[in-house]
C-alpha cells in the first residue's frame, strides 16, 4: 500500500537540499544566455483557440476562441470551475488532444517562435518530451507503476539532452535532491507505490523540469493533496522556476492558489477566457461578475466566526451548442436584457491590460 506523507519519519521528511553545482546549473545558465538574444519576451503567444470534442451527444466547444500571451519566466494562472476548459487548453498547447473525439478547430499557438499547430511528430515529440514539462493532478495515474523511478526520470533526460547513462543518472539524483526527495540515491530503484502522494508529485516536479523545458504546465497540481503537502509542493514549483527560469502554467480551481504564485490572472468560464489581469488588479477591481463570485468564495477570516462561504449559485452550462449570448448570465445577478441578447467582447477596462467581457462593467455598462 501507499504511504502517506505523516508516515514518513521526520528525518525522511522533504527538505530542499543544495546541492553543489552541476549539471542544472549548466542549463539554468544556457536558458539565461539565449534570453539576452531574445527577439521578443514572449513565450507562448495562443490566438483564438478552439478545441472541440465531437461526441455522439454533440459537439463539445470546450476551448471556444481563446488568446493569452505568456512571457518567459513567467508563472501565469489560469483559474475557472470544474469543466470549464483549463485542462484542454494545456493539452491543446501541448499537441495532446485525444483524436478522436478532440480537435483543435481554429486558431494559432506559438511557441518559442514556433507555429505549434503545423509540427511533425517529430517535432511535437520534442515540444512534450524537452521544451514543455507536465504536472499533472494524480502523480499515480501519470507515473508508470510498473517502471522505478531513476527509469522514468533518466528516460526523457537520455532521449532529449543526449547524456550517457551515467550522466543521466546523475542529473536525476541531482533533480531528485533539488526536489527534496532524502536519500535520492538509495531511493532510485524504488516504484511509485512505494512513494507517499506528496513525495510523489515531487517525483513528477523532477520528471517536468528533468530536460530544462521552458514551459511548465501544471494542472491542478496539488488538489489530490492535503492542505500542509499542498503548501509545500506550491512552493517548490516556485522556487524551482524561479531558479531554473521556467515558465509555468498554473492551472486550478482555486483563486487562492493563483493569487499566491501568480503575477497575472486568466479567468475561464465556459470554454472562454472572461476576464485577465494582474493579480492585485483582480482583487481590488475584478470587473466580472464570475469573478466577484470566485472572489467570494475565498475563505477569509470572517469564516472563523462560522459565516457561511458564499458560492456562485448554479452551474456552468453544457458545452454542446452554446448560445451567442453572454454565457455566465443564467447565473449573473446584474444581468440585463442585452447579456441575453448578444455576447460581450473580452475589451479593456481602465488599466492596460486588464480585459473583461461583460456588459454591465463595460464604461457604458450599469456597473460603475
Ligand atoms: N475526451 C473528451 N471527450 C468529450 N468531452 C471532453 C473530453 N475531454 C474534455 N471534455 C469536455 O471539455 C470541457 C472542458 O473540460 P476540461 O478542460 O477538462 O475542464 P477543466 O479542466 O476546466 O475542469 C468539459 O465540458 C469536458 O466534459
Ligand atoms: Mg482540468
Amino acid at each position: 500500500m501507499a504511504t502517506t506523507d505523516a508516515d514518513v519519519p521526520e528525518a525522511e521528511r522533504p527538505t530542499i537540499i543544495e546541492v553543489t553545482p552541476g549539471v542544472l546549473e549548466r542549463g539554468a545558465s544556457l536558458q539565461a544566455s539565449e534570453k539576452t538574444e531574445r527577439a521578443s519576451d514572449v513565450l507562448l503567444e495562443v490566438r483564438g483557440l478552439s478545441t472541440h470534442f465531437f461526441t455522439p451527444s454533440g459537439v463539445v466547444q470546450a476551448v471556444d476562441d481563446v488568446s493569452f500571451d505568456m512571457k518567459y519566466g513567467e508563472t501565469l494562472g489560469l483559474v475557472g470551475e470544474s469543466g470549464c476548459g483549463k485542462s484542454v487548453t494545456a493539452l491543446s498547447i501541448a499537441r495532446l488532444v485525444p483524436n478522436p473525439p478532440g480537435r483543435i478547430v481554429a486558431g494559432s499557438i506559438t511557441f518559442d517562435g514556433i507555429d505549434v499547430l503545423k509540427l511533425n511528430n517529430d517535432g511535437i515529440r520534442k515540444l512534450r518530451g524537452k521544451e514543455i514539462g507536465f504536472i499533472f493532478q494524480d502523480p499515480l495515474t501519470s507515473l508508470n507503476p510498473t517502471l522505478t523511478i531513476g527509469y522514468q526520470i533518466a528516460e526523457a533526460i537520455r532521449q532529449h539532452m543526449g547524456l550517457s547513462d551515467a550522466a543521466a543518472r546523475d542529473r536525476v539524483i541531482e533533480l531528485l535532491s533539488k526536489v527534496g526527495i532524502p536519500r535520492a540515491k538509495e531511493r532510485l530503484g524504488d516504484y511509485p507505490f512505494q512513494f507517499s502522494g506528496g513525495m510523489r508529485q515531487r517525483v513528477m516536479i523532477a520528471i517536468a523540469l528533468s530536460c530544462d523545458p521552458k514551459l511548465i504546465l501544471a494542472d491542478e497540481p496539488t488538489t489530490a493533496l492535503d492542505v500542509t503537502i499542498q503548501a509545500q509542493i506550491l512552493e517548490l514549483i516556485q522556487k524551482l522556476s524561479d531558479e531554473f527560469g521556467t515558465a509555468v502554467l498554473m492551472i486550478t480551481h482555486d483563486l487562492g492558489i493563483a493569487a499566491g504564485m501568480c503575477d497575472r490572472v486568466n479567468v475561464m468560464y465556459a470554454g472562454r477566457i472572461v476576464e485577465t489581469a494582474t493579480v492585485d488588479e483582480l482583487f481590488e477591481q475584478p470587473r466580472m461578475p464570475y469573478s466577484w463570485g470566485l472572489l467570494d468564495s475565498l475563505p477569509q477570516i470572517d469564516d472563523v466566526r462560522g459565516e457561511k462561504l458564499r458560492t456562485i449559485e448554479g452551474m456552468p452550462p453544457v458545452l454542446i451548442s452554446p448560445p451567442d449570448t453572454c454565457r455566465f448570465s443564467p447565473r449573473c445577478p446584474y444581468v440585463r436584457d442585452i447579456c441575453n441578447e448578444h455576447e460581450p467582447m473580452l475589451t479593456e477596462r481602465a488599466s492596460k491590460g486588464h480585459l473583461a467581457r461583460c456588459w454591465a462593467t463595460q464604461p457604458d455598462g450599469w456597473i460603475a
